[in-house]
């Protein structure tokens, strides 16, 4: 969702804040802008509607802007539409504060009448707009300083926010607050930065603070002081960030994208190091004990997007192996019903960004009801990380594309150790097997490196289906799974309408939509399903389908059936989905490219949906 930069320091704020917006351009937007603050207050605000190359163009890369502090923001639309108008920095009457604002500020009508009352006009249509103007009220009503003011304010809106806000008369400072949307701060020789994420900042400085929940910062080339709510000054420890630069950079490939599909059989390595130790997988890091695991009546997982994909593909592995029941939910119904649980679950956060905004909730409500919690994350010192009770931390580095691949895959990676370690520790599979399926893990990045050095098939066959309508996956069991993510991977970047079916369902009303040449992707590699989605695929095929089949080598009674083969390398059945993913991200990612899309930048996407 929007992203927020902010520089204070010796240089010229404005390229550095370009330069840290355009590293945030993931996150999805509609409209960007800065303001940049002089030595003796002067503030210069400039917007743009659509690409930060507008805005580029409009400032001259920043050079047209004078000042060593300033704030920055990319908008994704949530109230008011893509406009110069709505676009932030927002700005109160006389100037004498500007912000930016990320997140939802649910009470923005009531405030906005209260100050309309008191002479305050709106120019936008946007709830930030509201927040700015009731800082603003506050700072000149009580005259007791920006922390004071912004305290006030906290106190009195409703909702979620990362705010980045200057005042007139402090000039090179920031304040900055923050409640349930994610930002960070970095302080390096004399400058300070600000953002919602690690990429824009990772350049200048690795040395960055989390603000928590109901905290405030003030930035400074001094440094930076935390304050609560209550305006009294707290401690915090810098956490060092371990992600090299280039990571966060394209590295020579078109997109970011495509270099994280590529990334995949190290990022897998990498996360399988951090907890297998001398071939037994070790989870003390996670914090888990055997009698942790021995005690587990039920697993809940909870997810949202690919993360919840991954979580239909853990309930098959886990209770297959583990024998331990596991429902899977989506973040979003889960948080808004009364969950029946009970003391001896394990309810499993699954996220990327650890900042989805019903993850984090649904994790807040079950925290409250005291049951045990453990996060799969991606990005260390995110909200969920912080606040669940245990964490496993995928080792997948910055992921940048808006479609998830790489963290995808290690979150894989973190259910299959868990499924693995808690059928050992519970006694439901022997010590062969327990050597077998680690070493098979550990397989697993090398059989996926096979598969991306044959790429170029996949590539011809998604330029010849780029202009379909519609695609199927169908497939039953994990396969069912690996459709999901692969369905939604190709909607998602290509705007293909695209969906995924159990393929035992598609008798039940989807054959209907089969026309002559739609195209169908059975996933087939589980030896007991395999011949019932043949049948099923026959049934397509006979209505004008036309096939493509993936399976796993050794299956080759397949290309009697379908027209288009593609073979993934044979791995323990639990493990399928690893390997049959990555065809389908190629897939998705050609297709994509062959209508000439910005796969890292799809329409309408976020990366992190900070809002619900
Ligand atoms: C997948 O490609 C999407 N970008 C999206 O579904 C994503 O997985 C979802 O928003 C969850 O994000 P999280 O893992 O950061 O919580």
């Amino acid at each position: 969702m929007c992203g927020i930069v902010g520089f204070t320091g010796t240089r010229q704020a404005a390229p550095i804040l370009l330069e840290g917006l355009s590293k945030l351009e993931y996150r999805g937007y509609d409209s960007a802008g800065i303001a940049v603050r002089d030595g003796d207050g002067r503030t210069e605000v400039v917007k743009a509607k659509g690409r930060l190359k507008a805005l580029e163009e409009k400032t001259d890369c920043g050079l047209a802007m004078k000042g060593c502090c300033g704030i920055g923001h990319t908008r994704w639309a949530t109230h008011g539409e893509p406009s110069e108008a709505n676009a932030h920095p927002h700005i109160s009457d006389d100037m004498d504060v500007v912000a930016v604002h990320n997140g939802i500020i649910e009470n923005f009508r009531e405030i906005k009448e209260k100050l309309s009352k008191k002479g305050y006009t709106f120019y936008s249509q946007t709830d930030t707009e509201a927040v700015v103007k009731l800082i603003d009220y506050y700072y000149k009503k009580y005259n007791s300083g920006p922390v004071d003011a912004i305290s006030k304010a906290m106190v009195r809106v409703r909702g979620s926010y990362a705010l980045a806000v200057m005042f007139k008369d402090h000039p090179g400072e920031i304040y900055a607050a923050r409640k349930d949307s994610p930002m960070i701060i970095g302080v390096e020789n004399g400058e300070a930065y600000l953002a919602s994420d690690v990429p824009a900042i990772l350049k200048h400085t690795r040395n960055v603070y989390y603000i928590g929940n109901l905290e405030l910062a003030k930035l400074s080339p001094e440094g930076v002081e935390f304050y609560n709510i209550d305006g009294d000054i707290i401690e915090k420890e810098p956490t060092e960030i371990k992600w090299d630069a280039e990571s966060a950079e394209k590295g020579g490939y078109a997109h970011f994208m495509i270099k994280e599909i590529h990334e995949q059989p190290k990022a897998v390595s990498d996360t399988l190091a951090s907890a297998v130790k001398d071939g037994r997988i070790d989870l003390s890091a996670v914090g888990l004990s055997d009698e942790d695991i021995e005690g587990i009546g039920q697993i809940i997982i909870v997810a949202c997007g690919s993360s919840y994909h991954v979580g239909i593909s853990a309930q098959y592995v886990i209770e297959d192996l583990a024998r331990i029941p596991v429902r899977v939910e989506l973040a979003s119904e889960f948080r808004y019903r009364d969950p029946i649980l009970k003391k001896d679950d394990m309810v499993i956060f699954i996220s990327q960004s650890g900042e989805t905004a019903d993850t984090l909730e649904a994790l807040r409500d079950v925290k409250r009801r005291g049951i045990r919690t453990l996060a799969i994350v991606n990005v260390v010192g995110s909200s969920i990380a912080r606040e669940a009770d245990n964490v496993f931390y995928t080792l997948a580095g910055p992921e940048i594309a808006v479609a998830t691949t790489k963290a995808y895959s290690t979150q894989l990676i973190v259910c299959y150790l868990l499924a693995v370690q808690f059928a050992k520790v519970r006694g439901e599979i022997d010590e062969e097997r327990y050597v077998s399926l680690i070493s098979e893990l550990m397989s697993l990045p090398a059989k996926m490196q096979r598969l991306l050095d044959d790429k170029e098939r996949i590539q011809w066959f998604a330029s010849k289906f780029s202009n379909s309508k519609d695609i199927f996956f169908i497939g039953r069991g994990i396969d069912y799974a690996i459709c999901m993510e692969g369905s939604l991977k190709l909607k998602e970047i290509s705007y293909i309408h695209s969906e995924a079916y159990a393929a035992g369902e598609l008798k039940h009303g989807t054959i209907s939509l089969i026309e002559d040449g739609t195209l169908v992707v059975g996933v087939l590699t589980q030896n007991d399903l395999f011949e019932k989605i043949i049948s099923n695929m026959v049934e397509v095929k006979s209505r004008g389908a036309y096939l493509m089949g993936l399976t796993t080598y050794g299956h080759y009674n397949i290309e009697d059936t379908v027209d288009f083969t593609v073979y993934t390398p044979q791995t323990d059945e639990h493990f399928t989905p690893s390997l049959a993913i990555i065809p389908l991200q190629l897939m998705a990612y050609y297709v994509s490219l062959a209508k000439g899309l910005d796969a890292d930048k799809p329409r309408n996407l976020a990366k992190s949906v900070t809002v619900e």
